[in-house]
């Protein structure tokens, strides 16, 4: 049994929770319900940023103490994270005695040794605002906020000695691969690393703000809030140097941030550790951008998705689960109402937690309700025990590489056997020839399978696995603590036959679906740059055909849509395409294109579409993908 430890960036206090904040820190919870399954200690910090000039201001405007404002403010992210089944160790604050003490301390010590320097600071200052703008904040050489004049003045400030450390870090990148993740950012940090760094200008005077940690060797000043909050991921450990505490945890596994603070935490942090005589954290990931409509989402643009909202209607499993799976680690990935209901649709619904009714149901039927022993075994029974057995390492692979998607696609590609196992054997064709035998054979590993795949799933779906647990067992959850303490709980066989099932609600009822035109190009996940490959298998889940376009005529009501009817070799499909703007209909018909057939049919605008047609667009050109001989309709594309 190993250490494991991860935490979130600490969110600015004065922020609504938004959808980046709930994804960053399901993330790590999923990670650290994963690190605990496969046996490791965990601790998991995350917390709030709750010094600067924002929240001095804001505390101002409403007329309450700073602090109190604080108080309140934080009770949103808390109340957040309970709702979504956060299993943090800590919640560090910056205004937290403990973590000011820790400040103060680190600071007389990079004092002390000299990488502390006070200097004067020139810059650009808006006096009605007063505060300090960088070159890059002005907008036309106006302050950005209230597009006044700035001026320049000198300020006496203390400086850290970045550039002391420059080459060191760059060095330190080179020879530890895996320091920044992904590969892009790591590129990113070291281009900037080329280039001169400037030290880092770490006070404020109190006579311009006053709500952050006092300098303890100059009590005019305050800490700059960064320099102040990179430290809460020591202080959240709760002691400094060298307890026990320490030195269990630190290094950090984990440091788990959005791209837009990659910097911070791959430069500044790295140094001030490296000045204080710290180890560095062994990974910082850097995960990418959820876009609402490929735009990102901002107040101003009124786009903002409250996590709070999604939960209260979909249930926190299926939200957490849409976040996890949706987002390939390192790029951007767009979010909808439509995406996220429709990936609850097909994978929590059907593939799922339809096979688990279905199971449940013939257990009830054909042995009142009792697991059945399993004997004799086919080499279909077989496919489905192996890959169970192998199951749980492949997904531990992928999680300690932090691939959520694909350990997400190795446990749903083991759904996929066992719905196929169970389509296969027709356990009720089993039964009609009395083979009680083969029939007891495939219903026991049918379970064993769902077990297994629902203790899989747990560190994502954390109640509805309790759920559907209860169903071999009344334990729920405490089933998998229970055997986890015995290392077992993946060992194939563990389920006893004899045990009597528990009826269950539906586990995720289906959620209608009803596409908005608008969205309909919208929800795309950015293709992996620079991450993983695909496997043949995978793609070979997508059927693609030819089909030929009978008929197409507009959809009622929409500029956009056409509704297409094409003959795909066995049947004729209708299929709703927002190609109109391009296409005329009647320029389709006849036409032989590429269809792709098995996607979960979905309602557009009230018409029903069953399938895709493929085309190329760049810009504000499309078009659509035909075949370049004839060939016969329903042609497989391979
Ligand atoms: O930067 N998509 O706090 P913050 C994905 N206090 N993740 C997003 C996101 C989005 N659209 N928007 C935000 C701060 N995030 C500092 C951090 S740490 C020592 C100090 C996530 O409230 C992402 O993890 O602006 C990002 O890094 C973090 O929220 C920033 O939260």
């Amino acid at each position: 049994m190993g250490t494991f430890y991860i935490t979130t960036p600490i969110y600015y206090v004065n922020d609504e929770p938004h959808i980046g904040h709930a994804y960053s820190t399901i993330l790590a919870d999923v990670l650290s319900r994963y690190h605990r399954l496969f046996g490791d200690e965990v601790f998991f910090s995350t917390g709030t940023d709750e010094h600067g000039l924002k929240v001095q201001e804001a505390a101002k405007k409403r007329g309450v103490e700073t602090k109190t404002h604080c108080d309140e403010m934080v009770t949103r992210f808390v109340s957040l994270w309970e709702k979504l089944g956060i299993s943090y160790t800590r919640f560090v604050r910056t205004t937290d005695k403990k973590h000011t003490f820790v400040v103060q301390s680190l600071l007389t010590y990079l004092y002390e040794r000299g990488d502390i320097y006070f200097d004067t600071y020139e810059g650009n200052y808006c006096i009605p605002e007063e505060r300090f703008w960088t070159e890059k904040d002005l907008k036309d050489g106006r302050c950005p906020s209230c597009g006044r004049e700035v001026i320049t003045i000198e300020e006496k400030n203390y400086f850290f000695k970045l550039s002391k450390y420059r080459d060191w870090l760059k060095d330190y990148i080179g020879e530890h691969p895996d320091f920044i993740k992904p590969e892009t950012r790591k590129n990113e940090i070291l281009g900037f690393l080329r280039n001169p760094l400037s030290d880092l200008c770490i006070t404020r005077p109190k006579t311009r703000l006053e709500w952050g940690i006092e300098i303890p060797f100059d009590k005019k000043y305050v800490t700059y809030v960064w320099f102040d909050a990179l430290i809460n991921y020591i202080s959240t450990i709760g002691v400094y140097r060298d307890n026990d505490a320490f030195q269990k945890w630190w290094p950090c596994d984990i440091h788990l941030v959005g791209k837009d603070i990659t910097t911070t935490h791959s430069v500044y942090w790295p140094i001030m550790l490296k000045s204080a005589g710290f180890e560095l954290p062994r990974t910082i990931f850097a995960h990418g951008w959820w876009l609402v409509q490929e735009t990102k989402m901002s107040k101003s643009l009124g786009n903002i998705v409250r996590p709070i909202d999604m939960v209260d209607k979909y249930g926190s499993a299926g939200f957490r689960y849409v976040l996890v799976k949706n987002m390939v680690l390192g790029s951007d990935a767009n979010f909808s109402e439509e995406m996220l209901t429709a990936t609850i649709n097909s994978d929590l619904a059907n593939d799922y937690g339809n096979l688990l009714s279905r199971v449940l149901g013939m257990v009830e039927k054909y042995f009142d309700g009792t697991v059945p022993e399993p004997s004799v075994t086919s080499s279909i029974d077989r496919k489905v025990i192996e890959s169970g057995k192998s199951l749980p390492e492949a997904v531990k692979v992928f999680i300690d590489r932090i691939e959520m998607n694909n350990a997400i696609s190795a446990i749903f590609a083991y759904i996929s056997i066992i719905n196929k196992y169970i389509d296969q054997t027709a356990p009720w064709k089993l039964h009609k020839k009395n083979k009680m035998a083969e029939l007891g054979t495939v219903l026991y590993s049918a379970c064993e399978g769902i077990r297994l795949v629902t203790v899989l799933l747990s560190p994502i779906i954390i109640d509805k696995a309790d759920t559907a647990l209860a169903a071999f067992s009344e334990e729920g959850l405490n089933y998998i603590d229970r055997l986890n303490d015995e290392e077992e709980i993946f060992k194939w066989g563990k389920l006893k036959p004899g045990t009597e099932v528990n009826k269950i609600e539906s586990l995720f009822p289906r959620i209608d679906l009803e596409i908005k035109e608008e969205t309909l190009r919208r929800d795309r996940v950015d293709i992996p740059k620079d991450t993983e490959l695909i496997d043949i298998e995978y793609f070979n889940r997508i059927d693609m055909r030819v089909g030929k376009v009978l008929e197409a005529v507009p959809v009622k009501g929409s500029r956009k849509l056409l509704k297409i009817v094409v003959d795909i070799g066995d049947e004729k499909r209708q299929i709703v395409a927002g190609i109109a703007d391009y296409y005329k209909a009647e320029e389709l018909c006849g036409k032989e294109i590429v269809v792709v057939s098995n996607l979960k049919p979905v309602k557009i605008m009230g018409t029903e579409s069953r399938g895709m047609l493929l085309a190329a667009a760049k810009g504000s050109k499309l078009t659509v993908i035909s075949v370049d001989r004839e060939i016969e309709p329903g042609s497989k594309i391979r």
